[in-house]
């Protein structure tokens, strides 16, 4: 079943990534290919965006950001050593700004921890990245490393 979470703000839902979000999902890369210095997509051909959701090469929870219908970000939780999750957000460059990335990653950790069992759930922020810091530190999300290029932020649940 295709998972729908809501979150605080009106209007705003995630949805689970489908096949059929694919135009949208890739006309919103395009968008903001240079405002996502770190994300995959940033670089990626629209072959390689269609490969992907044809068959992704992750075992995420992939869930498109939506305002009133439009697809203007993404949410992703990757298990990566159950019960232990990473999660990954990015956000429209024109969205920015109003809360609506805090807003979704909240509503999915809510998920992570009621559906998922999820004890401990990490992001990884590049050095400098202090919008990023802000949503994680909103969560209630505290900082456990540093390493070369980017501080391990945890989160856990109880
Ligand atoms: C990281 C990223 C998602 C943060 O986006 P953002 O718009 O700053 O975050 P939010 O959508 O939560 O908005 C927060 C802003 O809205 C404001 N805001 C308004 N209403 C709000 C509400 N109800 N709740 C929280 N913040 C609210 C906050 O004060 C904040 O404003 P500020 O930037 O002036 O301090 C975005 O910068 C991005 O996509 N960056 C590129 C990709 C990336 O770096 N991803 C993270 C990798 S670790």
């Amino acid at each position: 079943m295709t998972v729908v979470l809501v979150t605080e703000i009106d209007g705003l839902v995630l949805r689970e990534l489908l096949r059929e979000d694919l135009e949208a999902f890739t006309a919103l890369v395009e968008r903001n290919r240079a405002h996502l210095p770190e994300q995959w997509e940033a670089t990626a051909t629209p072959n390689e965006l269609a490969a992907y959701f044809d068959e992704p090469w992750d075992d995420n929870l992939r869930l498109g950001i939506r305002l009133a219908g439009e697809l203007i970000g993404r949410v992703d939780l990757n298990p990566i050593a159950p019960p232990n999750h990473v999660l990954g957000y990015w956000l429209d460059v024109d969205h920015r700004g109003r809360g609506y990335a805090t807003a979704a990653c909240r509503s999915v950790v809510e998920h992570a921890r009621r559906h998922l069992d999820a004890a401990e759930i990490y992001a990884g922020v590049t050095h400098g990245n202090d919008r990023s810091v802000a949503v994680l530190d909103r969560l209630g999300f505290e900082k456990v490393d540093t390493l070369d290029t980017y501080d391990r932020y945890r989160l856990v649940l109880s």
